[in-house]
Formats: C-alpha cells, sequence, structure tokens
C-alpha cells in the first residue's frame, strides 16, 4: 500500500437488478385468487380481471390491481388494462364461451402487440382434462391422445392450439395445466 493513499475499496459485483415478479390472472375467480393470494403472500406484484365490480372490490381488498374486463362484451378491449404490459407472467383462467370460442384469443391482434411489447416471461393456461373424451375409465397422462367429443372440450382444445400458436409467435416458455375436478371451500364441496 503506497503510505498516505487509502487503498480503493473493489468495485461492487455487476449485480443485474432483478425484475419484479408480476403475474396478471386473466380472469381471477376461484383458482385465480387462490393463485394471487399465495402470490402475494410471496411478496409477487399481482393484477388480474373479473367480471364485475364488486368481485373487483374483493380483489382490491386482497391487493391485487383489479379491472373489470368482460371479454364478450362487444367493445372489449385490453387498452385499457395497463398492468397487462408489466406483467411478467401471465395465466389465463377464462374459460372458452359456447358459440365463441376462447374470448380473449378473438382479440388476438391487441393482445400480440401488448405482449410483445411488454415484460412476459411466462404464460400459463388453465385448459381441462375434458381434451381427453371419454376414456372409459383409463389411467390418463399427458401423453394420451386427445379425443375431445363435446362441443366445450372441441372449443377447449382450440384454445390451447390458439395459446400455444401466440406463445410461439412471443416466443415464450408456456404451460398447459388439463385440470380435473377441483374440490374446495365454495366449490363442488
Ligand atoms: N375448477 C375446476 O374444477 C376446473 C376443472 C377443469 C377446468 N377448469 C378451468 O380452469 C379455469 C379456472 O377454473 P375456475 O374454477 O377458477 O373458474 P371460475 O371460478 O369460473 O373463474 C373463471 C374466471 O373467468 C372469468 N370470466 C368468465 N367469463 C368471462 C368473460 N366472458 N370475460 C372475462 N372474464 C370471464 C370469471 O370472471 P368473474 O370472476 O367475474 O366471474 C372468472 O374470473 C377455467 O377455465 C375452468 O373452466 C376448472
Amino acid at each position: 500500500m503506497i503510505p498516505g493513499i487509502a487503498p480503493k475499496p473493489a468495485a461492487p459485483p455487476v449485480a443485474s437488478v432483478p425484475q419484479p415478479r408480476h403475474m396478471f390472472v386473466f380472469g381471477a375467480g376461484f383458482v385465480g385468487r387462490y393463485v394471487s393470494e399465495h402470490l402475494l403472500a410471496q411478496g409477487w406484484q399481482v393484477s388480474g380481471t373479473c367480471t364485475s365490480p364488486a368481485k373487483k372490490r374483493e380483489l382490491e381488498m386482497l391487493g391485487v390491481k383489479a379491472s373489470v374486463f368482460d371479454a364478450t362484451e362487444s367493445n372489449s378491449s385490453l387498452q385499457s388494462i395497463h398492468s397487462l404490459q408489466q406483467a411478467t407472467h401471465l395465466l389465463i383462467s377464462i374459460p372458452p364461451i359456447p358459440g365463441i370460442g376462447d374470448p380473449l384469443l378473438n382479440l388476438n391482434e391487441d393482445l400480440r402487440r401488448i405482449l410483445s411489447d411488454g415484460n412476459l416471461e411466462w404464460l400459463c393456461y388453465l385448459s381441462s382434462t375434458s381434451v381427453y373424451g371419454d376414456c372409459g375409465g383409463a389411467l390418463v397422462d399427458e401423453d394420451h391422445m386427445v379425443n375431445p367429443k363435446s362441443e366445450s372440450a372441441k372449443l377447449r382444445y382450440e384454445a390451447e392450439k390458439g395459446w400455444l400458436n401466440l406463445v410461439n409467435h412471443l416466443n415464450l416458455s408456456a404451460f398447459i395445466f388439463r385440470l380435473g375436478g377441483i374440490y374446495g371451500p365454495g366449490r363442488s364441496d
């Protein structure tokens, strides 16, 4: 050490600033709300949609930044949902609608533009085991062939394909969870 000159402290390692994790839940219903509460408890930011002002207030009480959004309304648009563009993670929990299909995928252009300009890293679509059709009680896993028979199962399978298509376009990682019946307080209990 040179006398009279204090050594310079070592430069701190250049740390990349971690991006805050932000889940956006399209359809914060039974599953979406449960996921939201768990993520909020873990320090995530959570935003989401519901179809009524009363549910919006309930979500806000939990700490969710909520927006009223009904995808079947003729003037429905994603433009006003500003938190969507800030989301790092996206959970899609709105089911397909008979005669319409997946209402969000019908807003495909808006969706592509907003999501490709945003921070999205991960997307999850909540589907249903109905896409396997009637398997006669056989054990079914993800490798089982799909065979959607009912109208709603066909729409569900179309929605899966639509989301995978969008995800490919956006170059994201994605999950499709094919849910069976979920039981719990207030639901099928
Ligand atoms: N729970 C199960 O046992 C089960 C089994 C298989 C598959 N799934 C599928 O998994 C997903 C989540 O299930 P869940 O039990 O959480 O369903 P849920 O409680 O019915 O939640 C569905 C969400 O979608 C919203 N939504 C419905 N129609 C809409 C529309 N036209 N525009 C905008 N939002 C709309 C609802 O809004 P509001 O909050 O305002 O009502 C709600 O937030 C659904 O797609 C469901 O079909 C569930």
